[in-house]
């Protein structure tokens, strides 16, 4: 692979992304990683990425120094240019002037790593300090008006580095930079095929796993779902995936995605637990009360299921994102406690199998695909583990979960008709705990609202309301004001994340 050494920069996974839409496999590893260490994964070469620290602050992050021995090509990238000038002898300070945003960039000599570009173009800076003193045996190629280093090199060895960011989809000629010193300095192969990943992946499987049961807590989600595929081609039935049905699913969704396990000949049981579900969550009211007794409740269950099946394996479908940013972010404040089955696996000391750790989220569709994963799944919005608990304002009832049930459906069925559900990011009706009068047919109303909330994001981490067309929503609140007994006005929420958040509770 090629080795991306974390300095904590924004944009280090997508350097790692950048580097594999190139065809090359890249891993994501921290700073202080020894040489020895980065040695076993036979790197074709090493980037240090950008970061928030000063090289000359008395604790800054830097790279085992005898990096630099190895041969390796290397390419720092911002701070990481800052760490190789620092530490092969030349000068980093605070720059008069910090830099951010477009800068000209003029190249002064020709190279591989500029190999088929123009001699101007623009780049992308980000930084508050400079190299003013380049290393001993280091050239400079390129140069910008407040960075006259902009790109160095060593005389002799491949050893590059650049002050803008080549990631950037606002650096101009960014990914031919950075394929240049892939292919032209660093001579990597082109290895990063997802057909190659899925046979990689079930050969590792398989050496994990051995003759033990592995166990998986399957939703209908994007990632349990592919998770799931994967392993069951691997060991096939000694996988089991259990399916709790919690009493908080949308309407119709445990027969379709039941349907859609079947369709793949999953091994899987369906749990019908809601009963217990929202016999424990009756008089609950507090939002993060109703997360915590499910949470609990769905442990109890799934253990329950687990001990009949002998299993000594959790199957999780991890994502990259979630293993990167869960790595050291301290102090940060817990808003909702998202539980999905987080906790599993240390209560019940089960051995974690997670072969999408690897993966970006549109990395895992494309596995999906090729494994054979209904497009209704892979093409599903984000669904919340407590379900429809958390979109009815308060407590939760029976008569209301039906009632959201069908506003929701009109909803989501409607985006759907209208091309619209691809386009926004997550969609779906809340129940609030209030009545508004109204009136239908001359006769007075006193009944229940409806929140429509529609979002456009990323990541779900910041997210805007989704601008859907007046028409669209005029139709949609006729259908549902119609056809929901109990409902006799409907909102359309324009809150944005921050401040308000996605979810309403
Ligand atoms: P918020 O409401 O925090 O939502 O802006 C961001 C994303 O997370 C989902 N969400 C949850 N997912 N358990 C989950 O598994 C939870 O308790 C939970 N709360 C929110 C939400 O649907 C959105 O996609």
């Amino acid at each position: 692979p090629v080795l991306v050494l974390n300095f904590g920069s924004q944009y280090v996974q997508l350097i790692a992304r950048r580097i594999r839409e190139l065809g090359v496999y890249s891993q994501i590893v921290p700073f202080y990683e020894k040489v020895e260490k980065l040695l076993e994964k036979k790197p074709y070469a090493i980037i240090l990425s950008g970061g928030p620290a000063s090289v000359y602050m008395p604790k800054a992050p830097l790279p085992d120094e005898r990096l630099y021995e190895l041969n390796i090509p290397i390419l720092g990238i911002c701070y990481g240019l800052q760490a190789i000038t620092f530490q092969l002898g030349g000068v980093v300070e605070k720059a008069q002037r910090q830099e951010y945003g477009r800068a000209k960039l003029q190249v002064l000599k020709e190279d591989p790593f500029f190999e088929g570009l123009p001699t101007g173009f623009d780049v992308w800076m980000s930084h508050a300090d400079k190299v003013s003193r380049l290393p001993p045996d280091f050239e400079v190629l390129a140069s910008s008006e407040n960075s006259p280093y902009a790109v160095i090199r060593h005389r002799e060895k491949p050893i590059y580095g650049v002050q803008f960011h080549p990631e950037v989809a606002h650096t101009q000629y960014g990914k031919e930079m950075l394929a240049n010193f892939l292919f032209r300095v660093a001579k990597a192969e082109k290895n990063w095929q997802m057909e190659d990943f899925i046979e990689r992946s079930i050969e590792e499987i398989r050496q994990k796993v051995g003759n033990k049961k592995v166990i998986c807590a399957l939703s209908g989600g994007v990632d349990s779902t592919v998770a799931f595929a994967l392993t069951y081609r691997a060991i096939g039935n000694n996988l089991l995936g259990i399916f709790v049905d919690h009493g908080l699913l949308r309407k119709g969704e445990a027969q379709e995605v039941e349907g859609y396990f079947r369709a793949m000949n999953f091994p899987f049981k369906k749990v019908d637990a809601s009963r217990l579900f929202l016999e424990r969550l009756e008089g609950v009211e507090d939002p993060e009360e109703k997360r915590r007794i499910i949470g609990h409740t769905f442990i109890e269950v799934f253990e329950r299921e687990s001990r009949d099946f002998g299993a000594e394996l959790l199957l999780q479908g991890t994502l990259y994102p979630d293993v990167v940013e869960s790595a050291g972010i301290e102090g940060a404040q817990v808003i909702k406690t998202h539980h999905n089955v987080g906790g599993l696996p240390e209560r019940m000391s089960l051995e974690l199998l997670e072969p999408l750790r690897e993966l970006f989220k549109d990395e895992v569709r494309e596995i999906g695909k090729l494994l054979g994963v209904p497009e209704g799944i892979l093409r599903r919005h984000p669904f919340p583990g407590p379900g429809l608990a958390i979109r009815i304002l308060g407590e939760v009832k029976e008569e209301d979960l039906n009632i959201l049930r069908e506003a929701d459906a009109i909803f989501i069925e409607e985006l759907k008709k209208w091309g619209l559900y691809d386009k926004v990011w997550q969609a779906f009706a809340v129940l609030l705990p209030v009545k508004s009068v109204g009136v239908m047919g001359d006769v007075r109303t006193y009944e229940r609202v409806v929140g429509l909330r529609a979002v456009d994001s990323v990541d779900g981490m910041t997210a805007d309301w989704s601008k859907l067309p007046y028409e669209f929503l005029d139709h949609v609140m006729r259908r549902i004001i119609n056809e929901v007994k109990g409902v006799n006005r409907v909102v359309y929420d324009i809150s944005s994340k921050p401040p308000a958040t996605i979810e309403w509770e």
